[in-house]
């Protein structure tokens, strides 16, 4: 009896431990909406040559500013436009552009994972924009778009580079 109960605690250790840094990463983000300061910064450091970091951080500053254009297009009723842009920029079409095969061998399993769900998931946004201008209903579109946000928040949580 003693034994199971043991069992089962360490069952519940190995199955929640791996998630903990992800659980703490996501409750710190949560303390930010709030505006209070997180106590510490549980993302995992990810060492990038410098020659890298600069090109890097300029993709996601144009990461940013594709979902604006995206959101923007799609406010305007100009879904083909907003499906060209994701799938460009954030899409699978976008690997090269972005360099991903430089930076890709630097990152650790779960952030070369969060990237290549970002790139899918604005590949699968591309396609649902362009049901909806067919169906006329968005909202479809707007959840795979909130899917591709996703990424970037669970990566945001996962990893600093500096
Ligand atoms: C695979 C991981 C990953 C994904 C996916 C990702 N990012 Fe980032 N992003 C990072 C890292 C790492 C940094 C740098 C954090 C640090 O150390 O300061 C960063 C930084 C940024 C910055 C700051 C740029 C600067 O000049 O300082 C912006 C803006 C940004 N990301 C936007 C996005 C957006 C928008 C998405 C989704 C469409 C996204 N990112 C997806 C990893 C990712």
């Amino acid at each position: 009896m003693r034994r199971a109960i043991a069992l089962k605690s360490l069952m519940i250790l190995a199955l929640t431990g791996p998630l903990m840094p992800f659980a703490m990463a996501q409750h710190q983000g949560h303390m930010h909406h709030h505006g209070a300061a997180p106590e510490s910064d549980s993302r995992e450091l990810v060492q990038m040559p410098d020659d890298l970091v600069r090109p890097m951080l300029a993709n996601m500053r144009d990461h940013l500013a594709a979902l604006q254009e995206i959101q923007s297009a799609i406010a305007q009723d100009k879904l083909d436009e907003a499906a060209s842009i994701a799938e460009a920029r954030l899409g699978m079409s976008s690997l090269t552009l972005h360099g991903a095969h430089d930076v890709a061998p630097f990152m650790p399993a779960g952030m070369q994972d969060a990237g290549t769900g970002m790139h899918r998931a604005a590949s699968r946004f591309a396609i649902a924009v362009k049901d909806a201008a067919v169906t006329g209903d968005s909202k479809p579109a707007l959840a795979a778009l909130a899917a591709v946000t996703a990424q970037c928040v669970a990566c945001h949580a996962g990893y600093r580079i500096r």
